[in-house]
């Protein structure tokens, strides 16, 4: 029987083929297909203390086992804080931030945990260094190696044992065992396999940093998603400040959970009332603005709506969205034109939420609505107020889940009205004394509301 067999990988795609094309038959790229080995030689021995155990016989304390950075917003991403041995992945555009995190959350731990690693795959020692000056990292317990080996990467975790090692990035990272170009499929996910292993085994925690490219032509962090414990992007306009770290998967906490920075000179600053950057400094109410409060994991945030309406002079009236889904806001139109009688047919309608922060939450469909309203009819909304709710194909205004805590932080923010659903309402209304919550049941009512 044959125990070795060859297929080919397209560099490009991940496709696989048993026969060999020079152009790749799924993603049409020239020569992207390579050869692979299977070998499936099973010849390991096992040792007494690597045998499976019963789950009743291991106990660990998920939380006692963190590591955590005193960033609060980085710590909530994680769910508490770094798992020991764990592989966190943090993928995000070039020139976004990711290496100057990885350094600082170097530096809250090292203190605390000991020794850690910083792998530079694509930047030389000095400049590290003169990052680390401009971040004021200078613990003698944090080490830089400027390699892209990944047999020598290895070589040097086991040497300095490290709690905490980061690799910066994996896509420079080369694995000579393997016979591609460093940044290819095979090669990222190869080297991350690797790289999980002595994880596992020694205990050490590996923040692996990857690139993302707008057209995605480089292996990007997408194909490690799976192999990694936690995938946490950071993203953000690049000329404007705030940066945004999300977690999309993780093995030690929920998801979705979003944390909030400031990049400055000196690094990435947290930003400890992020509703408050979320608004605009407007001093007078302007038709077509209207603030909302949506939730981002377990946190609230108030988020401005911005919407203007004009006449199309195209036939198919332009609609654009930033932030919020596009989809969506067809359906209010529609649900605006039906209920309300108004006509919107023949304008272009544009979308926005303030700073570009996606939403998607349905319980700012009612806030997309008024800001709607507002434009069309040149109504400006008082700028103490906010509106939230969910609208059904029918007008219904559908109540939203945590209501309670959208209002308290409104009244924190300093916000003084409430345009809320009919349901939620009958439950809050007595609870907030300083807070003037109106109701409705049916967008059919609106116009008399925001006339008040
Ligand atoms: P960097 O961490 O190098 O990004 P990445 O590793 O994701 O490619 O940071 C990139 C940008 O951040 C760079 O354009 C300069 C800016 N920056 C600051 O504004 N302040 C700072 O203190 C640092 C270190 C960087
Ligand atoms: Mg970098």
């Amino acid at each position: 029987m044959k125990n070795s067999t060859k297929y080919y990988l397209c560099q490009k795609c991940n496709f696989e083929t048993s026969q060999w094309f020079g152009r790749c038959p799924n993603c049409g790229a020239w020569n992207s297909l390579l050869s692979q080995d299977i070998s499936n030689k099973i010849s390991a021995k096992i040792q007494k203390d690597e045998l499976a155990k019963p789950i009743s016989k291991l106990k660990f304390n998920i939380n006692e086992l963190r590591y955590q950075t005193g960033i609060v917003e980085f710590d909530r991403v994680l769910g508490g804080g770094i798992v020991p041995g764990s592989l966190i992945l943090i993928g995000g555009e070039p020139g976004i931030g990711k290496s100057t995190l990885a350094l600082q959350i170097a530096q809250q731990l090292v203190d605390k945990i000991g020794k850690i690693l910083y792998i530079s795959a694509e930047e030389s020692i000095r400049q590290i260094s003169l990052r680390a000056d401009r971040l004021s990292v200078n613990s003698e317990h944090i080490y830089l190696l400027s390699e892209n080996g990944l047999e020598k990467i290895i070589a040097q975790l086991k040497e300095i044992k490290p709690k905490i090692a980061i690799i910066d990035s994996i896509q420079i990272v080369n694995d000579s065992n393997t016979p591609s170009a460093p940044g290819s499929i095979t090669q990222v996910k190869s080297c991350t396999s690797r790289l999980m292993e002595i994880a596992k085994k020694d205990d050490i925690a590996m923040i692996i940093i990857g690139h993302v490219t707008k057209d995605g032509g480089i292996a990007g962090p997408k194909i490690l998603e799976h192999i990694v414990d936690t995938v946490l992007y950071l993203e953000g306009e690049r000329f404007q400040a705030y940066r945004l770290l999300r977690s999309i998967k993780n093995r030690f906490g929920t998801t979705n959970e979003l944390g909030i920075f400031q990049m400055e000179s000196v690094g990435l600053k947290e930003v400890a009332n992020p509703s408050k950057i979320l608004l605009s400094s407007r001093s007078e109410p302007i038709p077509g603005t209207v603030t909302t409060i949506t939730f981002e994991g377990s946190r609230p945030l108030a988020v401005e709506i911005e919407a203007l309406t004009s006449s199309s002079y195209l036939n198919f009236p332009r609609r654009l969205t930033t932030g919020v889904d596009y989809n969506r806001v067809s359906l209010i139109i529609a649900v605006l034109e039906n209920k309300l009688k108004i006509q919107l047919q023949n304008k272009d309608i544009y979308i926005n939420s303030a700073g570009g922060i996606k939403i998607s939450e349905p319980a700012i469909d009612l806030g997309i609505a008024v800001a709607i309203l507002s434009s069309i009819k040149s109504l400006a909304i008082p700028l103490d107020t906010v509106v939230f709710g969910e609208l059904g194909l029918t007008g219904e205004v559908r109540t939203v889940s945590l209501c309670e805590r959208r209002l308290r932080e409104a009244k924190n923010i300093g916000f003084k009205k409430c345009i809320i659903p009919l349901e939620n309402g009958k439950q809050f209304s007595k609870k907030f004394e300083h807070l003037e919550i109106k109701t409705l049941g049916n967008i059919g009512d609106i116009l008399t509301i925001l006339k008040e």
